[in-house]
C-alpha cells in the first residue's frame, strides 16, 4: 500500500510509520509534517535512506500542501496530525479549531475528490467523561475541553462526508497512549524526565481522575488493522484494560524509579478536569485485535527508554517546552 500518513513526525505517527514499514515491508509512505512545536523529525532519524520512506514539511490545513502531497498517489491516508495537549487548548484553543477541525475538512475534500480512503485518528476524549462502565461508539459526543470539542467537530464532518458524498472513511478513538517519543508535556514522559532531571512530579487536583493507558504499539496495531479491514463509515474504539488513577500511576513510576512519594508535588486541577475515560472495544476485538502490553511492562519498558535517550528529550526541554514549563508549573 501507499501511504500518506499526515503528523507522522509526532508521537503516534512516528511510531506507526515504524510499525507499517516493519510489518508490511512492501508499503511506501509520505509523511505530512507541519513540524509545530511537537513534530521532531528525530522520530524517525533510523528510517532516512529508507527508499520506501519519504517526508514533505507541510499543513494539512493547506490546500496547496494537501493536493501536492495527493498527486503522490497514495491509497489511503491515516491522519494524525491535531494539537493534542488539552492544558495548551485551555490557554489558547484557536490553533486546535484550525487544524482539528479545518485540517480534518482539507482531508476530507482531498479523499472526496480521488477518491481515497481515510483513517482519521481520534480519541475517547469526544465522549467526556464517565463514572462508571464503558463508551460504545453509538454513546453521544459531550466533549469538555477545546482540544475534546475540536476533535469531536473532526469526527462530525468525517460522519458527514461518508454520508453525504460517500467517501471512505473510519475513524479509531483511543484511549490514552504511552511509549517511546512522547512529547514530555503528556503526564508519563512528564513525570519520568523531571524524577530523571531530580525534579518533583506535579499531580494535579486530589490524582483521584482515571485514565486507561494503551501502550503505544498495540494502538498502532490496532490502526493498521482498522486501516486495512475496518469497515466504511465505522468508528472503532480502542482501550487497554488497565484503568489507573493519576496517583497509582505516579506511584508505579516512582516506584520504578527507585524514588518516594516526597517526589509528588500537589498542584491545583486542571479546569473542567476529565474524571474517568473508559471505551468498550469489543468492536475492534471482532477484528482480530487484543492488547497484549501490561501497563507494568509498558511502563518498564518505558522508564528504560527515556533513561537511554536522554539526548532525545534533553533539547526538547531545554527549548520550546523550558517556557512552557516555567509558566505553568514554575520551578518545580
Ligand atoms: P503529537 O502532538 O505528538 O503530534 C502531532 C503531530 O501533528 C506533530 O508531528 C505535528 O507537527 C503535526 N501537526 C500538527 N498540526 C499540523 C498541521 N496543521 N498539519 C500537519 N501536521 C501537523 O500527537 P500524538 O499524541 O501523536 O497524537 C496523534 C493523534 O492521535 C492526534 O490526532 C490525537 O488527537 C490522537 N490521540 C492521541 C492520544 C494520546 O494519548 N497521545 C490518544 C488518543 C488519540
Ligand atoms: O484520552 C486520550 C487523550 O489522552 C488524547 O486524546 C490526548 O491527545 C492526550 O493528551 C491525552 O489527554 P489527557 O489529558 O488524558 O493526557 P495528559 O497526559 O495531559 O494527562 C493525563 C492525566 O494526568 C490527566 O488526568 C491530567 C493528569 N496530569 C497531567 C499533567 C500534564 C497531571 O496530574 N499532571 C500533569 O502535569
Amino acid at each position: 500500500m501507499r501511504l500518506l500518513v499526515t503528523g507522522g513526525c509526532g508521537f503516534i505517527g512516528s511510531n506507526f510509520i515504524r510499525y507499517v514499514l516493519r510489518e508490511h515491508p512492501g508499503d511506501e509512505v509520505l509523511n505530512l509534517d507541519k513540524l509545530t512545536y511537537a513534530g521532531n523529525p528525530a522520530n524517525l532519524r533510523d528510517l532516512a535512506g529508507d527508499p520506501r520512506y519519504r517526508f514533505a514539511r507541510g499543513d494539512i490545513c493547506s490546500r496547496e500542501d494537501v493536493e501536492n502531497a495527493m498527486d503522490w498517489g497514495p491509497d489511503a491516508i491515516v491522519n494524525f496530525a491535531a494539537e493534542t495537549h488539552v492544558d495548551r487548548s485551555i490557554v489558547d484553543p484557536e490553533a486546535f479549531l484550525v487544524t482539528d477541525i479545518l485540517g480534518v475538512f482539507r482531508l476530507l475534500e482531498a479523499c472526496r475528490e480521488r477518491g481515497v480512503r481515510l483513517v482519521h485518528i481520534s480519541t475517547d476524549e469526544v465522549y467526556g467523561s464517565i463514572e462508571k462502565g464503558s463508551f460504545t461508539e453509538e454513546s453521544p459526543l459531550r466533549p469538555n475541553s477545546p482540544y475534546a470539542a475540536s476533535k469531536a467537530g473532526g469526527d462530525l464532518l468525517v460522519r458527514a462526508y461518508v454520508r453525504t458524498y460517500g467517501v471512505d472513511a473510519v475513524i479509531v478513538r483511543s484511549s490514552n497512549n504511552y511509549g517511546p517519543y512522547q512529547y514530555p508535556e503528556k503526564v508519563i514522559p512528564l513525570f519520568i524526565t523531571n524524577l530523571l532531571e531530580g525534579r518533583k512530579v506535579p499531580l494535579y487536583g486530589d490524582g483521584s481522575n482515571v485514565r486507561d493507558w494503551l501502550y503505544v504499539e498495540d494502538n498502532c496495531r490496532a490502526i493498521d488493522l482498522v486501516l486495512r479491514k475496518g469497515r466504511t463509515g465505522e468508528v472503532y474504539n480502542v482501550g487497554a484494560g488497565q484503568e489507573r488513577s493519576n496517583l497509582e500511576l505516579t506511584r508505579s513510576i516512582l516506584a520504578l524509579m527507585g524514588l518516594g512519594e516526597e517526589k509528588i508535588a500537589w498542584v491545583p486541577d486542571r479546569p473542567g478536569h476529565d474524571y474517568r475515560y473508559s471505551v468498550d472495544w469489543s468492536k475492534v476485538r471482532e477484528l482480530g485485535w487484543e492488547p497484549r502490553v501490561t501497563l507494568e511492562e509498558g511502563l518498564k519498558r518505558t522508564v528504560e527508554w527515556y533513561r537511554e535517550n536522554r539526548h532525545w528529550w534533553e533539547p526538547i526541554k531545554s527549548g520550546e517546552f523550558r517556557t512552557y514549563y516555567l509558566e505553568r508549573y514554575g520551578e518545580i
